[in-house]
């Protein structure tokens, strides 16, 4: 039973008791490594990763001493620390062409939505595209739509229109029809992760051109994970905005507006984005390590090594045992897809009872790279489509 204080119990939907197997714990007492500690006194492996927060590892020891250094030097400051120019300087660094800024926040809304205010003032136009199926933060303009979108004013929930992810005829359509400031996607949809088609960016960057909308690349799950310094260059994509979060700081809670000059420099004229909290040397100082680490271990690379393995792994089990579940995504966050729900759910219990918290999908992260975490979750996903198919771990053998 969650806590009568909390209303959904966390305070992030898909961290709530809804989200995950009947079986799994109700909280977690600690974190290390790939490893989580859970209030039923037992320890899994975290195939969560904090929703993505998590990219190198839970404390990852460069991560924790940047962090622990930046304590003894004051959090909370009254000036701006040069943190901030090294970690934009970092950023643009790892990525292609134009003249970039960077405005930091806190949240993956803060920077989803201060790219849709700079988009507005930069077009004069007031309407926002995304994918029916995207999410993109908690504000007005993105919780438009059924079942949790009370409360936002009915004027705000008309200016966001919706177009089919990867259809550049509905796409040309509604940009027409709308005029539309901007569209706001992510390479590949967290909820429904197709691949986008060859080509499918170029062409739609074409069409933004066409009809004067700008680009906003939401890079808060892809980031860092699926390349570096996310989708955009793994994909060749041409955003005109790009928001950064979650995994950007190993945990600690940073995001990152990058843009194009142009479109950024509203900010010191008639846009206003503006946080206390913005510039937090502890999250960027984390940052900074997290992103040092990452390129100098080359995280994608490795991550994307791991979980393609695991997916042929994947793929093996299910034939073996005649299962129809098959893993979509990309290699470095893999999403499990069932025919049978039933199935589905006493595949995702067997996992939390084998030792895997997973409600899933996986986010890798680089502690999951080492052989004997990535052994032990092939492993579980083995034993565990034995155990929805009624053969006991002992029976497995019988089949290999
Ligand atoms: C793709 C995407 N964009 C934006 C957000 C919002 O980030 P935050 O919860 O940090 O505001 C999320 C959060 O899950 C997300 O998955």
């Amino acid at each position: 039973m969650s806590h009568p204080l909390l209303p959904v119990g966390a305070q992030t939907y898909s961290k709530a008791r809804a989200a995950y197997p009947a079986n799994a714990p109700e909280y977690v007492d600690m974190a290390i490594g790939a490893h989580i500690w859970g209030s039923d006194g037992r320890v899994y492996i975290d195939c969560v990763s904090a929703l993505g927060a998590i990219l190198l590892g839970h404390q990852h020891p460069d991560v924790d001493e940047a962090v622990r250094a930046q304590m003894t030097l004051g959090n909370a400051s009254s000036l701006p620390t040069n943190l901030e120019g090294q970690l934009a300087e970092r950023l643009v660094g790892m990525l292609p062409g134009a003249d970039w800024q960077v405005r930091f926040a806190k949240n993956g809304a803060d920077v989803t939505s201060a790219a849709v205010r700079l988009a507005r003032a930069h077009t004069g136009r007031d309407r926002v595209l995304m994918y029916g199926n995207g999410y993109h933060g908690a504000q007005d303009w993105s919780m438009t739509q059924p079942p949790r979108n009370a409360g936002v004013p009915a004027a705000v929930r008309d200016m966001t229109h919706f177009v089919t992810c990867h259809d550049l005829e509905d796409i040309a359509d509604v940009m027409e029809e709308t005029r539309p400031a901007c569209m706001v996607f992510e390479a590949v949809v967290t909820a429904d992760p197709l691949l986008p088609p060859p080509g499918y960016f170029q062409q739609l960057r074409a069409l933004a051109d066409r009809w004067g909308v700008l680009l906003v690349l939401d890079e808060m799950v892809t980031g860092f994970r699926c390349g570096l310094p996310g989708a955009v260059t793994q994909y060749g994509i041409e955003p005109d905005l790009i928001c950064f979060g979650k995994g950007m700081a190993n945990g600690y809670s940073t995001s990152a507006l990058v843009g194009r000059r142009e479109i950024m420099q509203r900010v010191e004229r008639d846009v206003f984005m503006s946080s206390t909290f913005g510039g937090e040397p502890i999250g960027l100082a984390a940052s900074l390590a997290t992103l040092a680490v990452a390129e100098a271990e080359q995280v994608p690379v490795r991550l994307a090594d791991t979980g393609l393995r695991l997916a042929a792994s994947y793929t093996a089990c299910a034939r073996r045992y005649g299962l129809e579940t098959r893993l979509v995504g990309y290699p470095q966050r893999v999403v499990m897809r069932w025919a049978d729900q039933a199935q589905r759910q006493a595949f995702l219990e067997a996992l939390v009872d084998l030792g895997l918290l997973c409600p899933g999908y996986i986010n890798l992260t680089l502690a999951m790279t080492a052989p004997n975490i990535e052994a032990a979750i092939a492993k579980a996903i083995d034993q565990a489509m034995a155990a929805v198919v009624g053969l006991s771990v002992a029976d497995t053998s019988l089949l290999s």
